[in-house]
C-alpha cells in the first residue's frame, strides 16, 4: 500500500470514531502532554489502534490522539510523536500531521522541548517560533512527490503563519505571559549538542535547538495546513551554563511550566 493510502486509512480510521473533524491538531512536545487532558465530550485513542500510526518509546512521550472541545472548537491534541532519532524516516515522522491534514484540519500547532541558545533566555520560557532551520540531515518530502498531498517544490517563505504567531502573542498578553520569539534549529540527535555546535548555531541564526518540528512543519506547510509552533526552553544549551546537560532537567522544566503551557495553548485555540 502507497503512503498516501497508508494516511487516508489511519485517518478513516479517526473519522469513525469521532463525532467532527477537528478544525485544529495540537502535537504536544516532551514532558508537555497535559493539555490532552483539557478537551471536553473527548475520545481518546491510543496510537496502537490506529493502522499504520508508528509508535514513540520516547520515556516522557504517550502516545494517543485526542479529539475533543476547547473553547468552542473541536481540536485534536497529539500526546507523543516519533523522531528521526529512534531511527525513523521522516516521511514516518510526519504520518501524524499528515494523517491530520487528510482529515481536514487547517491549523497545526507544534509544540516542543528546546534548548535556548540565544542567551537573553531561561529555562521554562515559552517561544513562539518565527522560523526554523532544518538541520535534521533530512526532508519529509524526499521521493516521488504525491500531488494528493501538494506541490514538488512548496514555498517555505512563511512556514510559521504571521497570523498565528500574533494570535499567540495575544494569547501571551491576554495571560501576561510574555512570549520569546525566535528561529528553531532542527538537529537529528539523538545526542545533544556540543558547546561548538551551539556556538555554531547562534552564528547562523538560531535561538532555540531541538530535534523535532521542522519537518512536520515542513509536511503540514506541503499540505497547505497553517502552523503554529511553539518551543519550551526546558534548559539552557549546551556550553551557555557550566553544567551537562540531562534529559531530567527537560522533563523537569516541562513540568514547572505545564500550567502555563496549558493556559497558553487553551487561550490560543479560543482566538483561532
Ligand atoms: N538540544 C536539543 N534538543 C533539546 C534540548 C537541547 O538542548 N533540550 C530539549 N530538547
Amino acid at each position: 500500500m502507497g503512503y498516501y493510502d497508508q494516511v487516508k486509512e489511519a485517518a478513516e480510521a479517526v473519522r469513525s470514531q469521532i463525532k467532527d473533524v477537528p478544525s485544529v491538531a495540537i502535537v504536544l512536545g516532551s514532558g508537555l502532554g497535559d493539555f490532552a487532558g483539557t478537551p471536553a465530550d473527548a475520545v481518546s485513542i491510543p496510537y496502537e489502534q490506529l493502522p499504520h500510526w508508528p509508535a514513540s518509546r520516547v520515556v516522557g512521550h504517550e502516545g494517543r490522539l485526542v479529539v475533543g472541545r476547547v473553547k468552542g472548537h473541536t481540536i485534536a491534541a497529539l500526546a507523543g510523536r516519533c523522531h528521526a532519532y529512534e531511527g525513523h524516516e521522516l516521511r514516518t515522522v510526519t504520518f501524524a500531521v499528515r494523517v491530520m491534514g487528510v482529515l481536514g484540519v487547517k491549523t497545526v500547532v507544534l509544540t516542543n522541548a528546546a534548548g535556548g541558545i540565544n542567551t537573553g533566555f531561561a529555562s521554562g520560557a515559552l517561544m513562539v517560533i518565527d522560523d526554523h532551520i532544518n538541520l535534521s540531515g533530512a526532508n519529509p518530502l524526499v521521493g516521488p512527490n504525491d500531488d494528493r498531498f501538494g506541490p514538488r517544490f512548496p514555498d517555505m517563505t512563511d512556514v510559521y503563519s504571521v497570523r498565528l504567531r500574533t494570535i499567540a502573542d495575544q494569547a501571551g498578553a491576554a495571560l501576561k505571559l510574555p512570549l520569546a520569539h525566535g528561529v528553531y534549529a532542527a538537529l537529528m540527535g539523538p545526542s545533544y549538542e556540543t558547546p561548538a555546535e551551539i556556538r555554531y548555531l547562534r552564528t547562523i541564526g538560531a535561538d532555540a535547538v531541538g530535534m523535532s518540528t521542522a519537518a512536520e512543519a515542513i509536511a503540514a506547510r506541503h499540505m497547505g495546513v497553517e502552523v503554529l509552533g511553539i518551543s519550551c526552553i526546558t534548559n539552557m544549551a549546551a556550553g551557555v551554563l557550566p553544567y551537562p546537560l540531562d534529559h531530567r532537567e527537560v522533563m523537569e522544566t516541562a513540568r514547572r511550566v505545564r500550567d502555563r503551557f496549558v493556559a497558553l495553548l487553551e487561550e490560543i485555540v479560543g482566538r483561532l
